[in-house]
């Protein structure tokens, strides 16, 4: 039987794309026959039925627009509630029976959840007690399994290699180094992306540690070659041999509490100290979040929106939209977030980096015992 009322809600951080794909959901729904009902700051608006009649009209002109209509939050989980009114920061309290409620309430069909790692980990409890939950793949970071490409990740890797073919003029043009932070938490798809498209020297990664002496001999054979600047393009998460990454905050009572970054001021002093060559540092931040999304990643967020909506009107919950080559299918959301998508350090893209002369600071590169770069 086809569904008659679909939710729809935007978790986590935002990104660029997820206008389209709430778009998408709903036209193809609406176009059907079937009401939409928008939960407005992700989960929270759930628990707390905040929640937005959505019309044709109240996802017209949205396609190209950054950001969500709905609202987001990176903090609200009902299985361990501690937003007000229910509960505070000190007592996180199992909303689920409060969701189902709500659920109820509205006559809910299914829910479509679009969001990461960590809304699909909500998505997989709440249809662990029994909730119809759809999923799309959102995130910047790339790093969903079970899918090629999330949508949001396209649009974050314009902002950064934009930003570092910026960096290049100025950094030739006084002889620095310039080194650029990017995003991407525990992945470093952004970095080596950016760092590949952009013609970043030294690019550091999570999957790659890094020692300060193989970044600085990097940049000093660059030197001894007459190449008077470097440009080093370093993702948030990027580690060092310890294993020790460089953390900004801590959100308390966000279900991935740490904030990673500042490694670029580290990198940065690492080659200041280390090769004496006047240093800059960029941090890239939430503006690989904003703005209009790539219409590569309204073509996805559409191709996403459209089959999560078919899944739900068909009942097939436990399901999320996914990419594989190019062909839109679906996954069990329990696959996509089993393991997080990383870059492989021995894969075809490291080595092409590597192939151009690309340095990850790597300690192999100075012993001469693989992965040279030199
Ligand atoms: O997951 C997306 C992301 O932008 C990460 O790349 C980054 O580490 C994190 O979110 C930042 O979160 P917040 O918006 O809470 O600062």
């Amino acid at each position: 039987m086809a569904a008659k009322k679909i939710g729809v809600l935007t978790g986590g951080g935002d990104c660029p794309g997820l206008n389209a794909v709430i778009r998408a959901v709903a036209k193809t729904c609406l176009r059907r026959g079937c009401a939409v009902v928008g939960f407005r700051d992700g989960y929270a608006g759930l628990v707390e039925n905040r929640f937005l009649e959505i019309t044709d009209s109240s996802v017209s002109g949205i396609l190209d627009r950054g950001g969500t209509v709905l609202g987001t939050s990176n903090i609200a989980n009902p299985l361990a509630y501690t937003l007000p009114p229910y509960g505070t920061p000190a007592s996180p309290s199992d909303m689920s029976g409060r969701v189902k409620e709500v659920f109820k309430e509205h006559g809910l069909d299914a829910l479509v959840a679009i969001g990461g790692d960590g809304s699909m980990t909500i998505a997989l409890e709440l249809l662990r007690r029994g909730l119809p939950v759809v999923g799309v793949p959102k995130t910047i970071d790339n790093d969903l399994a079970a899918t090629d490409v999330t949508f949001g990740f396209d649009s974050a890797l314009a902002v950064a290699s934009d930003a570092v073919d910026k960096v290049h003029t100025t950094a030739e043009s006084h002889h620095r180094v310039i080194v650029v932070e990017t995003m991407g938490r525990y992945a470093g798809w952004i970095a080596l992306r950016a760092g590949i498209a952009g013609g970043g020297d030294v690019i550091l990664i999570p999957e790659i540690p890094f020692s300060p002496e193989a970044v600085c001999a990097a940049i000093d054979s660059r030197r001894k070659r007459g190449k008077r600047f470097s440009i080093v393009v370093a993702a948030e998460g990027a580690v060092n041999l310890k294993g020790e990454q460089v953390v900004a905050k801590v959100v308390e009572g966000s279900p991935e509490p740490l904030r990673l970054g500042g490694i670029g001021y580290r990198i940065g002093e690492i080659v200041e100290k280390g090769c004496g060559i006047e240093t800059r540092v960029v941090v890239l931040g939430h503006l690989q979040r904003g703005g209009t999304p790539t219409a590569h990643d309204r073509w996805l967020a559409t191709r996403y929106g459209v089959h999560a909506a078919e899944l739900a009107l068909e009942g097939r919950h436990g399901m999320m939209s996914a990419l594989h080559g190019t062909k839109i299918t679906e996954v069990p959301i329990e696959e996509a977030v089993r393991h997080l998508r990383r870059v492989d350090p021995l894969g075809e893209e490291v080595k092409a980096a590597r192939s151009v002369g690309t340095s990850f600071g790597s300690p192999e590169e100075i012993t001469g015992k693989g992965g040279s770069c030199s």
